[in-house]
Parts: structure tokens; C-alpha cells; sequence
């Protein structure tokens, strides 16, 4: 049945996906591609997206790929307006690439807080400002941004990441209300820890990456499950996908009772410091 209700959404749809050689990005290609989409799998890593890309041609879906480091504004409108010919418009933009980034805020230094910045927000910027004006003439569309539950709330140990994040929604709602009489729809999506590569490949500064991902005091999700989540939110035009129930919870007391909210991210920072390998 859901898949049926994705399939009714996004068959003979052109979707362009960045970060899609791995993870969500990954999960979102294939769950698109699957429901009948036409997916653009791009990826910093173009090799690993073409790859991705094959095996979904080999399954007798429409998936090409492309090379695009989101950091490069001039090239994601270029990937973009070539996909956008090639398919006679693009349908759904999904920003997805980013990275992770751990560290005591005493410990980072302004090129790590740059990088972070670059990908996991300018990036997203270069996207909708490649797409916004094209779908805005085009008479509608869907932008989908992917942020974080640290898009909503503290985030000890994560705080240029959460930084990057909580850009994120406030690009996202602020684009959707001005996409509202222009028929584009806009999604942030805010989830907690999903298992992907996204520790493994963090810029960790300071910490011991095994210990950091030990510490972490919420569950991990499936990519699979995060991606049906993800996309029945999408379907829906949700301006807010957040989940699961207890970021949803955490997300709650945090704008009912916010000290209370400032506390236990204290307590977590606390938790967290003692991952610090210089030491207090
Ligand atoms: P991942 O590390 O498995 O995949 C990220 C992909 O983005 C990789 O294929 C990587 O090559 C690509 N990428 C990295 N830098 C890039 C760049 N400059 N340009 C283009 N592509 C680039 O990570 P995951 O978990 O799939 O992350 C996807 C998104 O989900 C990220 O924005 C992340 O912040 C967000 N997210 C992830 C959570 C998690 O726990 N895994 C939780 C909340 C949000």
C-alpha cells in the first residue's frame, strides 16, 4: 500500500538527489528509482554514484549519475540545468549531502567550522538556488532538505554541525512560505542517528571516533526505515518531517519547557567531555 501511494506520487517524476552514493542519499535513490522515478544520483564521489547508478539500470530502473561537489555553486547549477534538459524539468530536489562533524568547541578551528559550513549549508543553498527559479517558472516543484534533529535542538559535541542544521530549517521554512503562491513545496527533514557511513566519515576533532559513536544515547535507525519515513513525509508536503518519537518528544519539551531542554543538553555535554582526548 505504501509503496503503491509512493509509486502514484513520484512515477515518470525527475528527481535529483546529491550525496547519493551512500546512505540515506542512497536509500532515497533507490526508493525513488523503485516507485518509478527518473533519478540524477549525484555524488562528490562520482564514481560511487555511477556505480549505484548502474545497478539500479541493471535492475530495469531510470538512473543516471553525475559528479557534483555541493560546495561548488557554479557546478550544481550546471548539473542541475543539464538535468533539468535532459528530462524537460526536474520535479524534486532532494539536498541530502553533508557531513558529520564531532569536537569540543574549544578544540575546533575556523577551517573545520568552514568546511562544515560549505557542505552542509552552502550546499543546500547552491541547490535551491539552482533550482528555485527554474521550478518557480515552471509553475511548482519540491525541494526536500535534509537537516537533522540537531536542526531543532542543542547539540553538544555536534555544535558547527548543529549550527549548519539549524540553517537549514530556518532556509527551509523560510523558502516554503515564499514557495507556497509559487507551487513549490519545501520539507526540512530533522532525524536522530540513522546507521549510515555519516560517523565514519566525520570530521572528528579531538575525540575518538568508536567512543563517540558509543556515546551516542539514542538509538540508530535503519536507512531503509528512515527513507520510508522520509518519503511519506515528502508525499505528504509536511513542512517538518521529524522523527522518531523520541526526537519528536525531545522536540516537544523544547518548546514547552526550553531550560528544561538546555539542561539535559548540559548533562549530555558533560557526558560528552569525557570523550575529550586532551583532557579538561
Ligand atoms: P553518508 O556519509 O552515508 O552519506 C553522505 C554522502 O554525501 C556520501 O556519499 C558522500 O560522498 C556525500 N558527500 C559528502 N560531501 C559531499 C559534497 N561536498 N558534495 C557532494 N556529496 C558529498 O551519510 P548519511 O547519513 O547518509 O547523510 C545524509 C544526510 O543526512 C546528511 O545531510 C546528514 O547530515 C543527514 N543526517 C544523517 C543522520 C545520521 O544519523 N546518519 C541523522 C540526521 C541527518
Amino acid at each position: 500500500m505504501a509503496d503503491e501511494k509512493l509509486a502514484r506520487a513520484f512515477r515518470g517524476k525527475a528527481v535529483l538527489v546529491t550525496g547519493a552514493a551512500s546512505g540515506i542519499g542512497l536509500g532515497l535513490s533507490r526508493a525513488l528509482a523503485g516507485a518509478g522515478a527518473r533519478v540524477v544520483m549525484t555524488d562528490v564521489d562520482g564514481a560511487a554514484a555511477e556505480l549505484a547508478a548502474e545497478a539500479l539500470r541493471t535492475s530495469g530502473l531510470d538512473a543516471a549519475a553525475a559528479q557534483l561537489d555541493v560546495r561548488d555553486g557554479a557546478a550544481f547549477r550546471c548539473v542541475f540545468d543539464s538535468a533539468w534538459n535532459r528530462y524537460g524539468g526536474i520535479d524534486a530536489l532532494f539536498n541530502n549531502a553533508g557531513i558529520g562533524a564531532a569536537g569540543d568547541a574549544r578544540d575546533l578551528d575556523l577551517e573545520t567550522w568552514r568546511q562544515v559550513v560549505e557542505i552542509n549549508l552552502m550546499g543546500v543553498i547552491h541547490g535551491c538556488h539552482a533550482a528555485w527559479p527554474r521550478m518557480a517558472a515552471a509553475g511548482g516543484g519540491q525541494v526536500v532538505n535534509i537537516a537533522s534533529a540537531f536542526g531543532l535542538l542543542p547539540g553538544p559535541l555536534y555544535t558547527a554541525y548543529s549550527a549548519t542544521k539549524h540553517g537549514v530549517v530556518g532556509l527551509s521554512r523560510s523558502l516554503r512560505a515564499e514557495g507556497r503562491d509559487l507551487g513549490i513545496g519545501v520539507t526540512a527533514v530533522c532525524p536522530g542517528f540513522i546507521r549510515t557511513r555519516i560517523l565514519d566519515n566525520a570530521v572528528m576533532v579531538g575525540v575518538d571516533r568508536k567512543r563517540a559513536e558509543a556515546a551516542v544515547p539514542f538509538r540508530f535507525l535503519e536507512a531503509e526505515d528512515a527513507v520510508g519515513v522520509i518519503l511519506r513525509g515528502v508525499r505528504r508536503n509536511r513542512a517538518l518531517v521529524v522523527f522518531p518519537w523520541e526526537i519528536r518528544l525531545l522536540w516537544w519539551l523544547d518548546r514547552l519547557a526550553p531550560p528544561l531542554v538546555d539542561g539535559l543538553s548540559a548533562l549530555a555535554a558533560r557526558r560528552y567531555r569525557t570523550l575529550r582526548e586532551a583532557g579538561d
